[in-house]
């Protein structure tokens, strides 16, 4: 492991400080995982996004990231090169991972046209928002009941479908109870290879949990339901299905 950047003991800053423990380890789990992703170029997509409302206000969701990031952690840790584009979440940076920081579904959709150029593999995890205000320049002030007018935003997914054709492309599903069903629509209307669904209201399973309870589709019929897990294990049988069905 390479030193890291920061305070020395001397008073300077610099290349100097042993790495992270957590870093080792993470080295240590690539070390010792077959990279059978080598040559697979991600982009995953995590957290929130948020849609400003006025000038100290926005719209946003409950999604920490962690789904996301534990996408890329397995990825990279499988040899594969990484894009993470990520809604604003308090998760460090992946270390490995091209980490790109956007706010709004307009930036996320920017980003994700940049990075899948050339891309194996879009994983779109996460939670955008399906409207936006017309935001105000000035902060809104109280003056009694306030009706907020909104607009659909892009689908990023339904957007690169049309405009990359040959790239793999994964959807999640937030569905607010055990509609699998709507996410087979989603798989259809997408344009989809693979949707992986969560029922958001089950305990342990969607939004700012540490665990997830998923059931796996794809365009070819297949369906795998998998028992409540950890993010990262969830991370794993995604990504065992991707490389199962990308030819
Ligand atoms: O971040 P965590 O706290 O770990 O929580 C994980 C999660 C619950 C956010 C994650 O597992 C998840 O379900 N992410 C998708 C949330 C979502 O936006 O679901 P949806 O059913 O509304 O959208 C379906 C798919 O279309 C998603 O892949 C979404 O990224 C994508 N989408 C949605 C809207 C939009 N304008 N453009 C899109 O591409």
């Amino acid at each position: 492991m390479p030193p890291e950047k920061g305070p020395l003991a001397c008073g300077a800053e610099a290349i100097g400080r042993m790495a992270s423990l957590e870093r080792i380890l993470e080295a240590a789990r690539a070390a010792l995982s077959p990279q059978d992703l080598k040559g697979h170029h991600l982009v995953i997509t995590a957290g929130p996004t948020r849609e400003p409302l006025d000038a100290v206000r926005f719209i946003s969701n409950r999604s920490s990231g962690k789904m996301g990031y534990a996408l890329a952690t397995v990825a990279l840790r499988r040899g594969a090169q990484v894009s993470l584009i990520t809604g604003p979440t308090s998760l460090p940076p992946p270390p490995g991972a091209h980490t790109v920081s956007v706010e709004t579904t307009t930036q996320m959709h920017q980003a994700v046209l940049q990075h899948t150029r050339q891309a194996s593999a879009l994983l779109m995890a996460a939670a955008v928002a399906d409207f936006s205000p017309y935001p105000e320049e000035k902060k809104i002030e109280k003056t009694g009941k306030l009706a907020l007018k909104l607009k659909p935003t892009v689908d990023i997914l339904a957007d690169i479908s049309k405009k990359r054709k040959g790239i793999f492309l994964v959807g999640f599903a937030a569905e607010a109870g055990p509609m699998v069903g709507r996410a087979e629509e989603k798989l259809r209307a997408k344009g989809l290879h693979m949707v992986v669904f969560n029922d958001v209201l089950e305990p342990g399973a969607g939004f700012d949990s540490e665990t997830n309870k998923v059931v796996i589709l794809d365009r070819w019929g297949g369906k795998v339901e998998l028992p409540l897990l950890s993010k990262e294990e969830v991370a794993y049988e995604v990504l065992d299905r991707y490389k199962a069905l990308k030819t």
